[in-house]
């Protein structure tokens, strides 16, 4: 049998034999039922004691089977002989119909996939889309109709529910979703908690995958045992472990358009179930037919590094459907914001130590522009910073095209791009979506008249009171902030943004799964635990020093992240307040300055911010690497790395034959080899080499 034929099921009895070996006798017998389907024997289809399908990926080495079997459906996933994911259910429940059990074959399709795409930005230019494919079509007992489509790529699986137009299905409401993951082995996993109150911004924690609990997670530097328990016990996506084997293994999901995020509810066992998050009524997901759900996605590496070449949720997610990109520009910015949430010196308030005061947001363009930067942040450039806006969910009175009296928008804009640079936006919403939807698309047109071509926005509110949304009674209800009401108005932004041509660089966002390729202005997000908290946090319960050597690998696996790295005043730069300039001395950034700068090739981003002051810029030697470091890539290469241990990865500059290649470790100091091979050979290459001085900074 050909090691790439792809949907071995359907091969001649004597060719199935070496495939069904590993698997047990019964689903011998029941294969032979669907090869008979295949040959179009009714009677055959009429027998609903099971039907079985195996694919391979197209290189031979992931292997998934599905099968029905007394209407219920399910899938196992194996690696070579290794299987990963035992049977485990699919299915979704329906407020009127139930489609996780009485599921009858109606008829199945299979074909392959391969063809290439080219990325607008990215880690790389060209994408390889290869593929084996499986196509389902079920009916319930009732009579409802769903597809269940399976992608099986070398580096992972991928499905989704699709719900086709049918009488009777103009509206309806998902209530639960019943996938599942089945690990086989209870492997080391690095998780955060869903449902708590800082959203996706935790350290992650490290435990096996059985031992996942908030109250396990108290064990880290943040204790969310003093936290209200609300929500089930679950983690957010992507979700990484990794078995005693090396095998490496990633949860996480595609396409999440008009759907409530996926995360995993955990159970004590190595069973894990997807567990959407709810409206505040319960409801899981309101919807109509036609409907596709999410591809659900797990990514499988021989070894973890592996993982971070996969492409899954891009491949997944539909092409680019913006018909001109030429306004997205990769770029770096610096900004008017650490001297807020870093140094303490200056306010987003009004007051006497506000900092977007246009003179001294004419100092950061002249810096900006003297260097060639492309953008600069400034927050607290507009009303509504006064209010109490932060964490007890206000923010009502957040203005998005009203500039505060001490920000000369008009004279600002024009100074910029009098000096080849832009303002970079700031949209804080502090989750007031009403007042937001409001006025957004005069924002949105505001910004592009003053020449912003980017703009960050953002979400902060404690999630423990939810997020306002008021019904078409007026009524108030709250919401989470990964639900489907969320999710729309996350696309409601990007494509207002995008009607302007304008990016985004959203933190407390909603998380990628692969969209970036559909809306290439969604450029870049938080999503994670960023610099900012080794600003706002003192040493104790600041980002710890492993925590960029394990993001690759869990929440970077999604997509770019508005890290903010490049911080070089590592000790000594906060004060204890904006009037009593006294270092507060219990801050400390843990890291270096030769590790900020390889954060610009560790954590991928195409708009990448210069986050320090650029006072702590000027004259320092090691400022030349942010200036040079490009922020899109030909080709990216993974060296090597071990999950929150270390990583090096390379990248080639997209407009020019250079290479940069960054390296960070946790606290243990290592020697690392590197072996160049990835230079074109018989060529000369000189390199320039930045390191830290023996006593770190
Ligand atoms: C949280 C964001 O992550 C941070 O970058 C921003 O400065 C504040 N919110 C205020 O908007
Ligand atoms: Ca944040």
């Amino acid at each position: 049998m050909s090691r790439n034929h792809p949907f071995r099921a359907f091969s001649p009895p004597a060719a199935l034999s070496p495939l069904l070996a590993p698997l047990a006798p019964s689903v011998r017998a029941v294969c032979l039922l669907a090869l008979l389907l295949a040959l179009g024997l009714s009677s055959c289809s009429r027998n609903e004691e099971a039907n079985v399908w195996a694919l391979t990926s197209p290189d031979g080495d992931l292997r998934l089977g599905v099968e029905l079997r007394d209407g219920a459906l399910t899938y196992n996933l194996a690696l070579a002989n290794t299987e990963v994911i035992q049977t485990s259910r699919l299915g979704l429940v329906a407020d009127r119909f139930d489609l996780s059990q009485d599921l009858h074959l109606l008829d199945y399709a299979t074909h392959q996939h391969d063809s290439t795409w080219d990325t607008v930005w990215g880690e790389e230019r060209t994408i390889r889309n290869h593929y084996t494919a499986l196509d389902l079509q079920l009916r319930s007992g009732e009579g409802r109709r769903m597809d269940v489509q399976f992608r099986l790529f070398d580096d992972g699986l991928g499905f989704r529910y699709r719900i086709p137009e049918q009488p009777g299905l103009q509206e309806f409401n998902i209530m639960d979703e019943v996938t599942e993951f089945h690990l086989t082995e209870n492997s080391p996993s690095w998780w955060i908690p869903a449902y708590a109150y800082r959203r996706y911004e935790f350290l992650y924690a490290n435990t096996r995958i059985s031992q996942i609990s908030r109250d396990t997670y108290s064990r880290q530097v943040e204790d969310l045992s003093g936290r209200p328990r609300i929500g089930p016990e679950a983690v957010h996506t992507p979700f990484t472990l990794q078995r005693r084997d090396g095998i490496a293994v990633a949860i996480h999901e595609a396409a999440l358009i008009d759907f409530a995020a996926m995360t995993l509810a955990v159970d004590g066992s190595t069973r894990l179930e997807a567990d959407l998050i709810p409206w505040s009524d319960g409801v899981k997901v309101r919807t109509q037919a036609p409907m596709d759900s999410p591809w659900r996605t797990v990514q499988v590496a021989e070894q973890a590094t592996d993982l971070l070449s996969s492409r899954i949720t891009l491949n997944l997610s539909p092409p680019n459907r913006l018909a001109d990109t030429s306004w997205i520009e990769p770029g770096k910015y610096i900004g008017l914001w650490w001297e807020m949430i870093g140094t303490n010196q200056s306010t987003w308030t009004s007051g006497p130590h506000h900092g977007a005061k246009t003179e001294r947001v004419k100092e950061y363009l002249d810096f900006g522009a003297r260097y060639g930067f492309d953008g600069v942040l400034v927050e607290g450039w507009n009303l509504g910073w006064d209010d109490n806006w932060c964490c007890t969910g206000d923010g009502e009175s957040f203005r998005f095209y009203d500039a505060h009296p001490e920000f000369d928008m008009d004279e600002l804009s024009t100074y910029a791009l009098g000096r080849g640079i832009r303002l970079v936006g700031h949209h804080e919403t502090g989750t007031q979506i009403t007042n937001y939807e409001e006025q957004l698309e005069r924002a949105m047109e505001y910004a592009a008249e003053n020449g912003i071509r980017v703009i960050k926005t953002g979400y902060v509110t404690d999630v423990s009171q939810g997020i306002k949304r008021w019904d078409e009674d007026g009524n108030l209800h709250r919401e989470w902030h990964h639900g489907q009401y969320m999710v729309r108005h996350w696309r409601k932004v990007l494509e207002a943004a995008a009607r302007h041509q304008i990016s985004l660089v959203v933190h407390e966002p909603i998380k990628d799964t692969g969209l970036r390729r559909t809306w290439p202005n969604m450029v870049s997000r938080e999503g994670a635990r960023g610099q900012e908290f080794n600003g706002f946090s003192p040493k104790d319960y600041n980002n710890q020093v492993d925590h960029v050597t394990i993001m690759p690998f869990t929440r970077l696996l999604a997509s770019p992240m508005d890290y903010t790295p490049g911080i070089f005043k590592l000790t000594n730069y906060r004060f204890n307040a904006p009037d009593d300039r006294t270092i507060n001395p219990d801050y400390h950034l843990p890291s270096t300055i030769a590790k900020e700068l390889a954060l610009y090739i560790i954590i991928y981003a195409p708009m990448q911010m210069a986050a320090d002051l650029p006072e702590h810029y000027e004259g320092h030697p090691m400022f030349q690497f942010i200036l040079d470091v490009p922020t899109d890539w030909e080709r990216s290469e993974v060296i090597h790395g071990e999950i929150g241990e270390y990583l090096t990865i390379a990248r080639q500059d997209r407009h020019s034959d250079d290479w940069y290649l960054g390296s960070v470790t946790n606290e243990a100091p290592r020697y690392l080899e590197v072996a160049l091979d990835f230079l074109t050979p018989g060529r000369d290459y000189r390199m320039t080499r930045y390191a830290d001085p023996e006593d770190g900074g």
